[in-house]
């Protein structure tokens, strides 16, 4: 049996939205029904005001930041343990990341930390709600108020996650979603920024297609980008929007399956939680590995591979990025929280139409190799 470790759901109505595209050749970024329609329905699923449709997550992060008024020199604390995306984007600006270490419960920003990393210098603070499960917002907006710091949500894991009963995306200034394939939503390759700040949403539109000028189209009003979604990206994301609910219920199915038949092995590995303040989606069942067994994790991820399941390393934060290191920008002991999960992590398949016997299959053969490998 070979399981992959992700596989985007495309059902009927994806199919025939884009079908309905082609037809009407409708294909670009500019025009095209599904563009409105896809930003409306996600507005209104993340209970924001304005959703802004962009090409994808990274994208929408640097949309989300520019269009709040960050600027080259401003410095931007971010959750050091993420896809270096969140980092890529404030350096586009030509601004400077600053890691804030994680809380290990959640493996989300530490609030702690965070206060000891504010300096005169900072002017945002970019919170990333990790594998689907939401930051704890609270102390984070009063030490950004305390402060006069805008705040945004890296939500690219976490499409429809609750927190304290709200949808992340709309806990901040501004948030940036990805619609890529192996996203909660996806669209292919895309992005949304979310906000319910008028004029950021108005910027942001302006500045992903080129800022054109509005009495006469070629004066521009800025230097903008290119960062249109197409009408095609559009149709695949309204067709996702009809499933949205089931979509996440199938992933939190799948890590329910996960918790209880792995439960027995506690004594080796930290199951991905859950807070009594929020609803996490899952975007991938990923694991953290006690300390006798991260010496192991490549032995049970080679294993793994050999039996036809799929699994992937989770990430290498921004201060042990050696890229970074050799710019000054950091240090590997700059997040110590972040530095004990680095090398201990890795997620096993999630995809929304894993079936019943793989997911069977993969537990099975995952207790094997782990009660192997531990001796
Ligand atoms: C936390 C996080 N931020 C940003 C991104 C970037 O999104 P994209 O690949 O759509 O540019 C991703 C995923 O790829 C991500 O997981």
């Amino acid at each position: 049996m070979k399981v992959p470790v992700s596989k985007p759901h495309v059902g009927a109505a994806e199919i025939a939205n884009v079908n309905k595209a082609l037809a009407e050749s409708a294909i670009s970024g500019v025009y095209g029904e599904f563009l409105g329609q896809f930003e409306r329905e996600f507005a209104a699923f993340c209970e924001t005001e304005h959703a802004v449709s962009c090409s994808n997550g990274t994208t929408a992060l640097h949309l989300a930041m520019v269009a709040s008024g960050i600027k080259a020199g401003d410095e931007v604390l971010v959750s050091t343990l993420t896809n270096m995306a969140s980092f890529f984007a404030v350096l586009y600006i030509g601004a400077k990341p600053v890691p804030v270490d994680i809380d290990l419960q959640t493996l989300t920003m530490d609030p702690a930390d965070l206060e000891r990393k504010i300096t005169p210098q900072s002017r945002g603070i970019m919170v990333v709600h990790l594998f689907g499960h939401p930051t704890d917002m609270d102390p984070v907006n009063a030490l950004a108020k305390k402060h006069g710091l805008k705040v945004f949500e890296d939500c690219a894991e976490a499409h429809g996650a609750l927190y304290k009963g709200r949808k992340v995306g709309g806990l901040s200034d501004a948030s940036g979603f990805s619609f890529f394939a192996n996203k909660v939503l996806s669209t292919g390759e895309g992005g949304m920024v979310t906000t319910n700040d008028p004029k950021i949403a108005e910027n942001a539109r302006s500045l992903r297609a080129l800022a054109f000028g509005t009495t006469n189209k070629f004066m521009h009003v800025d230097i903008g980008f290119n960062y249109r979604m197409t009408n095609l990206q559009a149709a695949v994301g309204c067709g996702q929007m009809q499933a949205a609910d089931q979509l996440i219920d199938r992933r939190r199915a799948i890590a329910g399956h996960y918790n209880t038949t792995l439960a027995g092995l506690s004594d080796h590995l930290i199951m991905p939680p859950e807070m009594d303040w929020a609803k996490t989606v899952y975007w991938m069942y990923h694991l953290v590995l006690r300390d006798h067994l991260i010496p192991k994790r490549t032995a049970i991820m080679q294993d793994l591979a050999a039996k036809g399941i799929e699994t992937r390393e989770g990430f290498i934060p921004f201060n042990l990025q050696e890229i970074f290191i050799n710019q000054g920008l950091t240090k590997p002991d700059d997040c110590p929280n972040a530095n004990k999960v680095a090398y201990a992590s890795f997620y096993l398949p999630t995809g929304p139409d894993i079936s019943q016997a793989e997911l069977d299959y993969v537990s099975e053969e995952f207790i094997k190799t782990v009660r192997m490998v531990a001796g």
